[in-house]
């Protein structure tokens, strides 16, 4: 009889979502760090910003801590994928702790870029989203005021740079693809001698997982993108959904799906955060096919080809 009363429900699967090389490489690296060295291994920051990925690490020994004083000397440190300032390698050298890097190679490199413009002679007008850890390291590449962070539109329009023919751009990895380029079309405008990347920093992943969302959202009366509050990437996906037409959820697990949320639902659309593993997907979809009888289709967008090498110093323990 109650298979008789399922309403049924179609179901549309972006791709790509979920994991990114860079996530994916900086679990490895706790992984292997915890083969190599035993437990416990510290964890600078929450390793990808996902619940469920930081409490298996957990089970597996790793502990995670805000700060490099909370890690014992002698301990073993990993930093996490969404990169340090500069201070917290030479902090941890000085201390003598050996510590791995699982900076993402996409974050190392603006990184770098920050560098070269203020070696340069330019000032760094950087896009991004205050106090997210990404923003914090990147900034910490740079000595205090080489850098101005920039937010919206309203404040690219309003930023005054002292000298305005010196300037460079350099964005988050992690940015909504149109808001950034609605910001950086701003800021060459007002300010034509600004170099920056063509485009901007945001990575493959997060314009991937925007496109595939885009791709289905408008045809979907609810939109579920699994991720924690606090990643940025994963908020994107939500906004995108809902400027498609969707309504669009936030949820880190079956758990936070209320069942009224699906009333005058027809078409669901199912989306991950670059941090959120597949696992979760299969269990918010498992959750459903209780309630519903779920139509499942998936639609791809693009095809995700990219990894990235493990540190060197790990690399021969992975092989
Ligand atoms: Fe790197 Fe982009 Fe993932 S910067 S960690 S590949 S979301």
């Amino acid at each position: 009889e109650q298979t008789l009363s399922k309403k049924s429900l179609r179901l549309l699967l972006a791709a790509p979502r979920g994991f990114c090389a860079g996530v994916d490489r900086a679990i490895q690296i706790v992984e292997i760090a915890l083969e190599q060295h035993g437990a416990p291994v510290y964890v600078r920051h929450e390793i990808v910003h996902n619940r469920y990925v930081v409490d298996s690490l957990k089970a597996k020994g790793a502990v995670f801590v805000e700060e490099l004083d909370e890690v014992p000397d002698g301990g073993h440190v990993v930093f996490s994928a969404h990169g340090v300032p500069k201070s917290v390698p030479a902090n941890a050298q000085q201390r003598g702790l050996a510590y791995f890097d699982a900076t993402c190679p996409l974050v190392s490199k603006v990184h770098r870029q920050a560098e070269r413009q203020v070696e340069a002679g330019r000032h760094i007008i950087f896009v991004g989203h205050e106090g997210h850890p990404e923003v914090i390291g990147t900034f910490g590449q740079v000595p205090i005021g080489a850098m101005t962070l920039v937010e919206t539109a309203d404040d690219a329009r309003s930023i005054a740079p002292a000298d305005p023919n010196n300037l460079a751009f350099l964005t988050q990895t992690t940015l909504s693809v149109d808001d950034t380029s609605e910001i950086v079309g701003i800021l060459q405008q007002r300010f034509p001698n600004i170099v920056g990347p063509k485009g901007e920093d945001i990575c493959y992943a997060t314009s991937n997982r925007q496109e595939s969302v885009k791709a289905i959202a408008h045809e979907c009366d609810l939109v579920l993108v699994i991720g924690a509050p606090n990643s940025s990437n994963s908020l994107r996906l939500v906004e995108v959904a809902v400027r498609s037409g969707a309504t669009a959820y936030l949820v880190q697990r079956a758990e936070d799906i209320s069942l009224n949320w699906f009333d005058d639902v027809h078409t669901l659309g199912l989306t991950a955060g670059a941090s959120a593993p597949e696992v979760l997907v299969r269990e918010i979809i498992d959750a459903l096919s209780l309630h519903f009888d779920l139509d499942e289709q998936q639609v791809t967008t693009a095809e995700e080809t990219v990894t990235f090498k493990l540190p060197r110093e790990l690399a021969s323990v992975a092989n």
